[in-house]
C-alpha cells in the first residue's frame, strides 16, 4: 500500500516546485541535468566525489560544453545550483539522481562500482518519501537486482515509503537541436507510485515524458538505442571498406541513397567509436544476454569491425605516404582532432588515441590541433594542442581530419600536401593528396 501522504507530498513539492534535488555525478549527464532542474525553480545540490567541479560548479563556471557560462553563472548566483562532497547531506534531498559512470572492465563485463557506491551514499541518508532515479546507462535488471535490495536493507520498501525509478538520459554532448530539456525522457518505476512521482518530476523540467511499464523496459529502451547506432555504425564501416575495395566514394553513395524518403537512416562511417556510450553499453547487453544463456552476435560483430577502424586509419596513412615514397617511421603526422567527435572535449575511448598509439609505435612522429583539448597524455606520450594557425601553415607528411570540428578551415587542411579525411570533412572527391575513408 502506497503512502498516499508521501506522494502527494511529492507531487505537490513538484507542482510549486519546493522540492530540493540531488544531483550525485555532475559529469557530461549530471551537470545539465541540474542546470535543468535549477532552470526550472528548484533548488539544486550537485555531488561528486572531484573537488575540483565541485570549486567550478560553486564558482558559477561551467566545464561542460553544452552548459554555457552565462547559464552556469545566472544559476549559481540566483543560489538555485550549489555543490558539495558532503554525501550526508543527501538526507536533506528530496530527489536523489544518480548520474554515475558505467565503464567497462578490461574483460568487457560491467564495472558497477561506480553506481554501488553512489546508491550506499543514498541509502545511508535515504528517509521515507524521498524519490531516488538512476539514470547511468545500465543493462536490464540493474534497478531491480542491485540498487532496490541495497535500498531498501534498512527497512523502506520501494514504492511505499519511498519511491525509485530508472530514467535513462539520451542527451547527445554537442547537439545544439536536442538537449536535456528538448528530448523525451523515458520513465520506469519499480511500481506505478513511483513511475508517476518520477514522471511528475521530469515532466516539469523536460518537453516530454514517455513512461514505460517497468525499470527493465526503462533500462532496455536505452541499450537498444545505443545498440542500433553501434550496429549500424558497424554495417556503415564495412560498406566503406567493401566499398573502397571496389574503388567506390561510400559518402557518395550514402548522400543519394538518404535521399529516399521513407525506409532508410543515414549512419556515416569514421575512424571508430568514441565516448561514454556507443562502444560500452551494447556489451552491457550482451553481458546481460550471455547472463541468460543468449549470445548477442549483431553486437559482438559490430564491435569487431567498429574496433578495427583506428588500424585501417593507420593503414591509409601509410597508403597515402606510400603514394610519395615515404615510410611511416620517422614521418610528421599530424591530427586535425582527438575528441571523440565533433565540437566536443571528451577524450573518453576516442579513436584519435588509438590511432596516435599505433602511429608512435611505427615511429611516426605525430602532433595534433585539438582547440578543446589543449594537452593530452597518451601511452606515456604528452602531447600538447598546436594552434590551428600553425598547424594549416605546416608541411606535415601526413595530416589526417580525426574529428570535423566546426572551428577548422578545411580549405587550409585540403591545401595541406597529403591529407587522409576519415570523416569527409573535405567534401569533394578523392585526389592524390586526399586520402578519404
Ligand atoms: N556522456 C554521454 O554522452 C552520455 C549520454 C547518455 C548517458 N550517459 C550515461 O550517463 C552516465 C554518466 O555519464 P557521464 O558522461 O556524465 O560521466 P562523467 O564521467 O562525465 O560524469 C560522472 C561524474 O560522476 C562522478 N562520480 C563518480 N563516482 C561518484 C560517486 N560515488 N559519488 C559522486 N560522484 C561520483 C565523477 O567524478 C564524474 O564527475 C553513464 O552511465 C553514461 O553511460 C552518458
Amino acid at each position: 500500500m502506497v503512502n498516499m501522504s508521501s506522494i502527494s507530498a511529492l507531487l505537490d513539492g513538484i507542482r510549486a516546485r519546493h522540492l530540493h534535488v540531488g544531483i550525485i555525478g555532475l559529469g557530461y549527464v549530471g551537470l545539465p541535468l541540474a542546470v535543468e532542474f535549477a532552470n526550472a525553480g528548484f533548488a539544486v545540490t550537485g555531488f561528486d566525489v572531484d573537488e575540483r567541479k565541485i570549486t567550478e560548479v560553486n564558482a558559477g563556471r561551467s566545464y561542460i560544453p553544452d552548459v554555457s557560462p552565462s547559464q552556469m553563472e545566472r544559476v549559481v548566483k540566483a543560489g538555485k545550483l550549489s555543490a558539495t562532497s558532503d554525501m550526508s547531506r543527501l538526507a536533506t534531498m528530496d530527489v536523489v539522481d544518480i548520474c554515475v559512470p558505467t565503464p567497462l572492465r578490461k574483460t568487457k563485463d560491467p564495472d558497477l562500482s561506480y553506481v554501488i557506491t553512489a546508491v550506499e551514499a543514498a541509502a545511508a541518508a535515504l528517509r521515507p518519501g524521498q524519490l531516488v532515479i538512476l539514470e547511468s546507462t545500465t543493462y536490464p535488471g540493474t534497478t531491480e537486482e542491485v540498487v532496490r535490495p541495497r535500498l531498501e536493507a534498512k527497512g523502506l520498501r520501494a514504492d511505499v515509503d519511498f519511491f525509485l525509478a530508472f530514467s535513462p538520459e539520451r542527451v547527445d554532448p554537442g547537439n545544439a537541436q536536442f538537449t536535456t530539456k528538448t528530448i523525451p525522457k523515458v520513465v520506469g518505476g519499480v511500481g506505478p507510485a513511483s513511475t508517476d512521482a518520477a514522471a511528475a518530476l521530469y515532466a516539469s523540467v523536460v518537453s516530454s515524458v514517455v513512461s514505460v511499464s517497468s525499470t527493465r523496459v526503462a533500462e532496455m529502451v536505452k541499450l537498444l538505442e545505443n545498440t542500433f547506432r553501434a550496429v549500424n555504425i558497424g554495417l556503415v564501416n564495412e560498406i566503406a571498406l567493401m566499398c573502397h575495395k571496389m574503388d567506390i566514394d561510400v559518402w557518395e553513395v550514402i548522400d543519394a541513397a538518404k535521399t529516399k524518403p521513407f525506409g532508410f537512416m543515414p549512419f556515416y562511417p569514421g575512424p571508430g567509436l568514441g565516448g561514454h556510450c556507443i562502444p560500452i553499453d551494447p556489451f552491457y547487453l550482451s553481458w546481460k544476454a550471455r547472463q541468460n544463456g543468449f549470445e548477442a552476435r549483431f553486437i559482438e560483430l559490430a564491435g569487431h569491425v567498429n574496433s578495427s577502424m583506428p588500424d585501417y586509419v593507420v593503414q591509409l596513412v601509410s597508403d597515402a605516404l606510400n603514394s610519395v615514397a615515404k615510410p611511416i617511421r620517422g614521418s610528421r603526422v599530424h591530427l586535425f582532432g582527438v575528441a571523440y567527435k565533433r565540437d566536443v572535449n571528451d577524450l573518453r575511448e576516442s579513436p584519435a588515441l588509438d590511432i596516435i598509439e599505433l602511429l608512435v609505435r611505427r615511429g611516426a612522429q605525430v602532433s595534433y590541433t585539438d582547440p578543446y583539448v589543449p594537452h593530452l597524455d597518451q601511452g606515456g606520450h604528452v602531447f600538447e594542442s598546436v594552434a590551428f594557425e600553425r598547424a594549416a601553415a605546416t608541411q606535415w607528411d601526413c595530416a589526417i581530419v580525426t574529428t570535423d570540428h566546426a572551428v577548422f578551415d578545411y580549405q587550409r587542411i585540403a591545401a595541406l600536401p597529403l591529407v587522409v579525411d576519415t570523416r569527409n570533412a573535405l567534401k569533394g572527391p578523392a585526389t592524390d593528396t586526399v586520402f578519404k575513408l
